[in-house]
């Protein structure tokens, strides 16, 4: 009987053989378990006897069994940590993650630019009071950027609320709340009833900048934009100022950069044509100006004591001729072919 059951325990190769195995040779319909039953049939001496020879041989039995089991409990383990080991130097395919929108990039940039000089971020709502949006910016009712072609109007008309034509509101705005000096720039949305074309965006993107200060002059907004633009794109970068309008600015300047591709030598040579500037040899990149002094008034700075000088860019269009994006549209589309596409990233 113990060698049967020996043998069968040695014979089994997994936990599940060795179960059959446990309850034919120790389960209750085991030889073992009858001959146990049987012993209080027999006369007293016979039964302390057999007694003695049952219990050894289950002694040995369960002894066996048990080793048995932990061999092969521990074969298993060792099989299954050989199945599931993980190879940590398998190259891995990495889920993609996501990233700031090209445009938020850049302007998030722009704004870096700046903050590395100490100015300050400063930003407004989208939906803007007609008086901040204008009034407040030496727009009188009349003037054409009021007309209904540009501004998108919101009902009810007598809460005079506007969707922000330019970020320029915030300079007003950042005049009335904080302490001067004031140094900010105001990234953020805006929106015109403008077309939608592969130029257009009836809602685009701008940065403006802000500096009051005592004794600010043209210079400085001249060596402020340099310093900007060379940070955006190349210290080779070179500027051009044209006289400009502004209402909120007087002087008022339009900024041109020289074609950072072509450095100018596509104009006239049809044979090399420039995309990115349209081999114009420039590229319009914002308007600019000393602010003017009712700007100050209409927000309570005393401007025989204080000047200034703000300066205003589009994002997207910057993205476009920085970057070499063909159609302004791709930037709402949400497609991230777009976004991977762009030259130097943004
Ligand atoms: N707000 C002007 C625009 O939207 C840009 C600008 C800003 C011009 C600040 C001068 C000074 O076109």
């Amino acid at each position: 009987m113990v060698a049967e059951a020996l043998e069968a325990f040695a014979a089994a190769g997994t936990v599940a053989e060795l179960k059959q195995a446990r309850i034919a040779h120790t389960g209750e319909r085991s030889p073992l378990a009858l001959a146990n039953r049987e012993i209080g049939a027999l006369p007293p001496q016979a039964r302390k006897d057999a007694g003695m020879r049952i219990g050894q041989a289950r002694g040995r039995v369960n002894q066996a069994l048990a080793a048995r089991d932990a061999e092969i409990s521990a074969a298993e383990l060792a099989q299954r940590l050989r199945d599931e080991r993980v190879d940590v130097t398998l190259p891995t395919e990495l889920a993609p993650v996501g990233a700031p929108h090209p445009v938020t990039a850049l302007m998030d940039q722009m704004s870096d630019v700046f903050v590395a000089m100490g100015w300050e971020v400063a930003e407004g709502p989208e939906l803007e009071a007609e008086w901040l949006n204008f009034d407040a910016l030496n727009l009188p009712p009349d003037h054409p950027a009021r007309s209904m072609q540009d501004t998108v109007f919101v009902d009810p008309p007598e809460r005079n609320l506007v969707l922000r034509t330019h970020t320029s509101p915030v300079q007003v705005r950042s005049l009335l709340d904080r302490p001067l000096p004031v140094y900010v720039v105001c990234p953020g949305r805006v929106a015109r009833a403008d077309e939608y074309d592969a130029t257009h965006l009836p809602v685009f993107h701008q940065i403006e900048g802000l500096a009051v200060d005592e004794g600010l002059t043209f210079g400085h907004l001249r060596g402020t934009l340099e310093h900007f633009a060379r940070r955006m794109f190349g210290d080779e970068t070179v500027i051009r100022w044209r006289p400009s309008y502004f209402p909120f600015t007087e002087p008022s300047a339009e900024v041109d950069l020289q074609c950072f591709v072509c450095r100018g030598t596509s104009v006239g040579d049809p044979e090399h044509p420039c995309r990115t500037c349209r081999s114009e040899g420039w590229i319009e990149w914002g308007g600019c100006g000393v602010v003017n002094p009712r700007v100050l008034e209409a927000a309570g700075v005393d401007s025989s004591r204080y000047s200034g000088f703000a300066f205003g860019m589009g994002v997207d269009r910057t993205l476009m001729f920085r970057n070499n994006a063909e159609d302004m549209r791709d930037m709402i589309q949400g497609d991230v072919r777009f976004s991977r596409s762009l030259v130097g990233g943004a």
